[in-house]
């Protein structure tokens, strides 16, 4: 009878792991998850100055099935900000980068955060967290929104007349005004994608003497302008407007593409190549790069026929 046990014991087990190779991933089809490999993982999660946000789940485990519609709201709400992966660890090549990160319970959220970037050469390795809140999309996104590193400077009163002044200055400018001391992830965001390219920074127009200071330095402004307000600073344009949606960060960014060209973010090469992995179309950045070049190529032989 034991051994009758055993064999049906066996069997089912064996039909669970045969079964359970050939689930599908969660997020192949997602718009803003990447479903990550060995072959990605390091390039997405490593190669940027943007914190990630990765699940490692099983398809067949009930919490990760649970948690799945809401990982995928939470990056709706949240990839304009932070990146989202995730990595099937039910997935024969997987297995190893689950071990990596000691993986032992499903879904185990994970947040990486890379070193802060200071334009000198450094050792510093990306950190990594893990998510312990409620695995519900409020908690999550709200984690999330803390965890955005900020490259923005603060502007007071007091050194608004030299930020305005780019007669001498490497690069291009921007200045937000603001109605809080506080900054959005969103704009956080684009201090990442804008780094070593364009120097944002932000205002806070209820401080004492701000509104006096701004109107004084910058006619541009109407009379009774209302934050938030974009500024772009050049020598060549002098102080422009920005006059789009301020909760769109593809909007924000093509004012912003014009003073600096982003190193991170839905306009560079960079999230390009991140794009297409999300949605499938190359199975890493080097290949994605190959195709590219390839393309390139394509189109330059055509235009010498
Ligand atoms: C952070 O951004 C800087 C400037 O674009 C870049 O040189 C650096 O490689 C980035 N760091 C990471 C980890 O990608
Ligand atoms: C600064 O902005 C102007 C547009 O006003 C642009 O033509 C120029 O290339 C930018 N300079 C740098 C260093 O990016």
């Amino acid at each position: 009878m034991r051994t009758f046990e055993h064999i049906v014991g066996l069997f089912i087990l064996l039909v669970n792991l045969v079964c359970a190779q050939d689930l599908p991933d969660f997020y192949s089809k997602s718009k803003h998850i990447a479903e990550l490999t060995p072959r990605t993982f390091d390039d997405v999660v490593m190669g940027t100055n943007h914190t990630t946000v990765v699940e490692f789940y099983a398809p067949w485990c009930k919490y990760c099935q649970l948690f799945r519609n809401k990982y995928k709201k939470a990056s709706k709400i949240a990839s304009d900000f932070v990146q989202f992966g995730a990595v099937d660890c039910n997935k024969e090549y997987n297995k190893q980068l689950c071990a990596k990160y000691k993986i032992r319970a499903f879904p185990s959220v994970l947040i990486f955060r890379a070193p802060k970037f200071t334009g000198k050469p450094s050792q510093d390795r990306h950190s990594s967290e893990e998510y312990k809140d409620a695995r519900e999309v409020g908690p999550l996104v709200e984690v999330l929104k803390g965890r955005v590193k900020n490259y923005a400077k603060r502007v007071n009163t007091r050194k608004l007349d030299s930020f305005l002044d780019v007669s001498t200055a490497k690069h291009n400018r921007s200045l937000l005004l603001t109605q809080k001391s506080t900054l959005s992830p969103l704009f956080k965001s684009l201090s990442i994608d804008f780094l070593g390219s364009l120097d944002l920074a932000h205002m806070d127009i209820n401080r004492e003497g701000a509104r006096e200071a701004l109107k004084k330095n910058i006619p541009e402004l109407p009379e009774d302008f209302q934050a938030p307000i974009l500024l772009a600073i050049s020598k060549e344009e002098g102080i422009k407007i920005y006059e789009g949606d301020m909760r769109k960060k593809m909007e924000i960014s093509k004012f912003l593409e014009h003073y600096g060209q982003p190193q991170d973010g839905p306009l560079s090469v960079r999230g390009k190549a991140l794009r297409a992995i999300i949605r499938g179309k190359a199975k890493s950045f080097k290949q994605y790069f190959k195709m590219k070049k390839m393309a390139a190529k394509a189109s330059l032989k055509k235009d010498e026929l």
